[in-house]
Parts: C-alpha cells; sequence; structure tokens
C-alpha cells in the first residue's frame, strides 16, 4: 500500500498473505540509510538481541534496499530497512477512496497486544529508541510512542495475550472513513469498534475485524506533534471522547470505558478537528457566543 504524491508513493507498505496463523507476520521500521541501518544492528547487538542480515531475495521482496531481522522479547518478528523502492506511478485504491495519509508519517500505527506492558517497554523506549507520546492505565493500560510528527506509530497494550492487536491507516478525508464504516456495518461482527474519536490523537476512526483476528482502525484527522518539545504525559480521560465501543473488551473495562466517555461529555471534553490544507473549507462568520465559548474552552 502506498500513498502521499507520486514522487514519495511506496511500492511496499503492506502485504497480505494467506497464512494458517498470523505468526508469520512482520513489522517493518525504516532508517535513513545504511549507516543508520549499521548503527541499529550494532545497538541491538549490544543489548544481546540477536540480528540477521536477510537475502537480497527477500529485500527485494519488500521492496527495500537492505534488510536486518530481529525479534522482540515476546517473540514478534521485526524488521529494519532503508531504501525503499519508489512507485512511478501514482498510488491507485481499489476502491475511489480520497488516499492514505502516509508520506513522512509512515504509514500509520501498530499496536501490539502483550501480556505485561513491562515486559517490552525497555526494549522498544531504550534499545529501539520510540519517544514516549503518552499513557493510560485505566481501563486498559496502554503506552504510545512517536518515531515522527504523527502523535503515535506505535503503541503498547497489555490485555494479558500476545500478538498484533491493531494496525491503523489515516484517510486523506473523513467521508472515506464513514462510507468504509457503512461497508463494515453490512456484516454481521465485522465491526470490533463503533465510530469515535480518540483523546490522544484525535482520530475519528473505527476498528473492524480481519480474518487473521487482527483489528484494523480506519481513521481520519490524526493531530501531528513536535517531536523535540512534546512531554509525555498519563491520559486520565479514557482512550476516546465519544464513541469506540470496544466489543474485544472484558465487561468491566467495557463499563469503565462507558462511563470515562459520560464524564467526558458532561465536563465537555473537546478538541478542534485537524485539517490539512484541500480537506476542509472555512465556513463564514461567527457569533458572540461562539466567540465567548472558545475563550472559555480554548478550543
Ligand atoms: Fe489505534
Amino acid at each position: 500500500m502506498s500513498g502521499c504524491a507520486p514522487a514519495t508513493s511506496r511500492i511496499g507498505r503492506v502485504s497480505a498473505k494467506t497464512f494458517s496463523a498470523c505468526s508469520s507476520s512482520s513489522l517493518g521500521w525504516e532508517v535513513a540509510d545504511a549507516a543508520a541501518l549499521d548503527q541499529l544492528a550494532a545497538r541491538l547487538e549490544t543489548a544481546g538481541v540477536r540480528v540477521e542480515r536477510q537475502p537480497k531475495a527477500l529485500a527485494d521482496a519488500r521492496r527495500v534496499q537492505e534488510l536486518i531481522a530481529f525479534v522482540d522479547p515476546l517473540g514478534n518478528r521485526l524488521e529494519a530497512f532503508h531504501g525503499a523502492e519508489i512507485a512511478a506511478e501514482p498510488f491507485r485504491p481499489g476502491r475511489a477512496i480520497s488516499g492514505f495519509r502516509t508520506g513522512p508519517l509512515g504509514m500509520g500505527h501498530v499496536v501490539l497486544t502483550v501480556e505485561r506492558v513491562e515486559d517490552v517497554l525497555w526494549f522498544y523506549q531504550d534499545v529501539l529508541g520510540l519517544r514516549l507520546s503518552d499513557y493510560m492505565l485505566e481501563p486498559f493500560k496502554i503506552y504510545f510512542f512517536h518515531v515522527n510528527p504523527r502523535h503515535h506509530s506505535f503503541a503498547v497494550l497489555e490485555t494479558g495475550t500476545n500478538g498484533i492487536h491493531h494496525l491503523m491507516v489515516e484517510l486523506y478525508m473523513l467521508d472515506d472513513v464513514g462510507q468504509a464504516y457503512d461497508l463494515a456495518s453490512r456484516e454481521d461482527g465485522r465491526i470490533a469498534a463503533t465510530l469515535g474519536r480518540h483523546t490522544n490523537d484525535f482520530m475519528t476512526s473505527f476498528y473492524s475485524r480481519t480474518p487473521s483476528g487482527f483489528l484494523v482502525e480506519y481513521g481520519w484527522g490524526g493531530r501531528s506533534i513536535d517531536p523535540d518539545s512534546w512531554k509525555a504525559v498519563e491520559m486520565t480521560h479514557g482512550p476516546s471522547l465519544w464513541g469506540h465501543e470496544r466489543t474485544w473488551i472484558p465487561a468491566d473495562q467495557l463499563a469503565q470505558a462507558r462511563e470515562m466517555r459520560g464524564r467526558a461529555a458532561l465536563e465537555g471534553q473537546r478538541q478542534p478537528v485537524q485539517v490539512i490544507e484541500g480537506n476542509y473549507t472555512l465556513a463564514p462568520g461567527t457569533c458572540p457566543w461562539w466567540d465567548a465559548t472558545r475563550k472559555v474552552g480554548g478550543s
């Protein structure tokens, strides 16, 4: 999968294959160049992580120049590469969507589900060097990390099991997300979390189930941050400002999530939509009421 302008479209972003189980999956990280790849390999080896240089055939299959592979403390296969191949032709989607917001923000984000977050935080934070965006302890424990201005490219969620929880892709236009929600809603059991909006990256999204069991989050309007000045905090208002009724969480967490969203509504928790040039039109006119609301609410 690839998006953005033709000059920066990648040939390979996501590949899907038929496996008997999703344990054969791997997650790829891009570094700047060959020197950066060598530095990462050295850092991993110093930390006691075995690094394998991958054959050219696999690099060719991934459409990258050079590739290393290693596993995280839970056995998840990770790859790092440089020199992603650029497509000569613009991305042509299978359905008439506006396209995926990628480019310097990367593919989107991936969330791992883990037995205990403490087992992996040190690896992703201290060895791989991902930077903490924020974290939540309720209604479930989750830590978010960034590697570029996207609020999070990666997160680890504590559920008691290990694997891939979800993959997020971001669309340019909100209507793409609403129309996909309609399409997914036609199938019983396909929706894993209803349409909603996140408290931390402000993404409006829904989650659907894939045949492999993990989820795909389809979203619009994610915020960008300044990685150099960003300060990580604990988020205490739950994962969603509204919506995102999660069918995959236990009943006690579901009740707590509903209670937190109820509190967010009572308190008037809200955030401006995050737009990019070309996907919004500024409505004319303001009124004293709205001007006063903006001053009080800061939004
Ligand atoms: Fe997500």
